[in-house]
């Protein structure tokens, strides 16, 4: 039988009490059932509760697509920005190869694009594929974003010219509205192939619908097992009501208590370099859900034990505004031992015959331990290994504890206002029809 992810709260006790933290979770109940019965706040928004369960359907035809896109091409761009791409990234980066481009076995390479409006990245980009066999997986909900619209413009425009419309249509994949948007014209306009974005499904919590299963499934990795690993997570988030033993209420409650006692930033932290867009993704999702009306915790996070030699400093030592909530992987794939030497000039005998993994593991507890004596408390999140399955689960239940503390928050999780500011200024800066007074006032502003 196949373990799960679990939550440790050892490093809060000398913060908060136990008790304190089980009393409010059973309150928080009510608000787990607002969730799961629509009641609450973005009700319209809650279809990725049942992804798991409802993306069954979809895997075959996902597998064929990416099938088709790795027998005609070695590398596949996706476009999409926030949501429309770091759900994907964040599963295979984890999953892949720390050096993707020199291991001997040949993988299909997945590159990124339509995260940035930057013109050197834009430029090296397209030096990269001039000599490369290439497709495109272009994801946007709204179909309207400018960052990827940008990219795909430039991308369709260097495909077409090297190897004409036909060969590019069967190439590029769009992943957007059903209806709606610029990009389901153009879409349909050039007859690509097309997946679905549900309405009620929102761009950071689609990492189970195409937009995140179409590039991991194309990178090479087991969706299936992703779903599998959701569905588990549902049972014991989602469908789990008793307040001691789901971990998805108990991380939702802690950190907002926390809060409350005046820690409003949390920094999640990983051990493994290759969860480092773990991370992103888990600060798009509570950022972009619980940072509005004045409100929320700040999300940040560190690679350990690199940046330990750099912002652990201020974790030890600065404002005393922080918690850290770790990902403890239990189990690595490798096996490297320390070896021994005869003259210990570098002075490490000591740690000859040990793993690895035991020396990092070491790091961890002792970084854990420093960390709460210096006045900051530690959430851990146990994963049993660095896997499809475990992600799957990672995920949904961050998603679950999202929507339980957004609603602790009284917020509304599922929308983000607030993007839309640097928008309007951007589009009245370069003239967008429609935003001539705002470009007025601005360029006054500017003077
Ligand atoms: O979570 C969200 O809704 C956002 O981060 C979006 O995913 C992001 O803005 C991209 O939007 P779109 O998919 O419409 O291009």
């Amino acid at each position: 039988m196949k373990e799960t992810i679990s939550i440790s709260l050892k490093g809060i006790e000398g913060f908060l009490s136990l008790e304190e933290i089980a009393a409010h979770s059973k309150a928080s109940v009510r608000l787990l059932g607002q969730l799961v019965s629509g009641t609450g706040p973005g009700s319209d928004f809650l279809g990725w509760l049942r992804l798991p369960e409802n993306i069954a359907g979809q895997i075959a035809r996902i597998e064929k697509v990416a099938k088709h896109l790795r027998s005609v091409s070695d590398t596949t761009v996706v476009v999409g920005i926030g949501g429309s791409y770091l759900g994907a990234r964040a599963v295979i980066e984890a999953l892949s190869h720390s050096f993707p481009g020199m291991v001997k076995e040949k993988k299909h390479k997945i590159i990124y694009a339509g995260h940035n409006v930057c013109e050197e990245y834009m430029g090296e980009l397209l030096e990269v594929l001039d000599k490369c066999n290439y497709s495109v997986v272009v994801i946007s909900k709204s179909g309207t974003t400018t960052e990827p619209a940008i990219a795909f413009r430039l991308l369709k425009n260097h495909m077409e010219s090297r190897c004409g419309k036909s060969v590019a249509a069967d190439r590029i994949i769009a992943i957007t509205d059903a209806k709606k948007g610029a990009l389901r014209s153009l879409a349909d306009l050039n007859g690509y192939e097309t997946f679905d974005i549900p309405d009620d499904v929102g761009g950071r919590f689609s990492v189970l619908t195409p937009v995140g299963m179409l590039p991991i499934a194309v990178a090479g990795f087991d969706i299936k097992e992703f779903a599998e690993g959701a569905k588990s997570a549902a049972a014991i988030t989602r469908d789990n009501k008793d307040p001691q033993s789901n971990p998805a209420l108990i991380y939702a409650v802690t950190r907002n208590l926390l809060l409350q006692a005046g820690k409003s930033i949390e920094v999640l932290v990983n051990f493994n370099p290759k969860l480092h867009y773990t991370a992103e993704w888990w600060k798009q999702l509570y950022g972009e859900s619980e940072g509005k009306e004045g409100k929320g915790i700040f999300p940040a996070s560190v690679d350990f034990t690199t940046d330990l030699h750099s912002l652990g400093q201020y974790i030890q030592e600065g404002q005393r505004i922080l918690f850290e909530t770790v990902l403890s992987v239990k189990s690595t794939g490798e096996r490297i031992r320390i070896p021994a030497e005869k003259d210990d000039q570098d002075q490490l005998n000591y740690l000859a015959g040990k793993q690895l993994s035991e020396i990092n593991k070491s790091a961890e507890t002792g970084t854990v331990i420093a960390h709460n004596e210096g006045g900051v408390p530690v959430i851990t999140i146990n994963i049993p290994a660095l896997n499809a399955y475990y992600l799957g689960q990672l995920m949904y239940f961050f998603e679950v504890a999202c929507g339980i503390s957004g609603y602790i928050l009284d917020v509304n999780p599922f929308d983000q206002p607030g993007v839309e500011a640097y928008k309007k200024n951007m589009f009245a800066l370069l003239n967008k029809p429609g935003y001539e007074e705002a470009g007025k006032k601005l360029k006054e502003k500017l003077k």
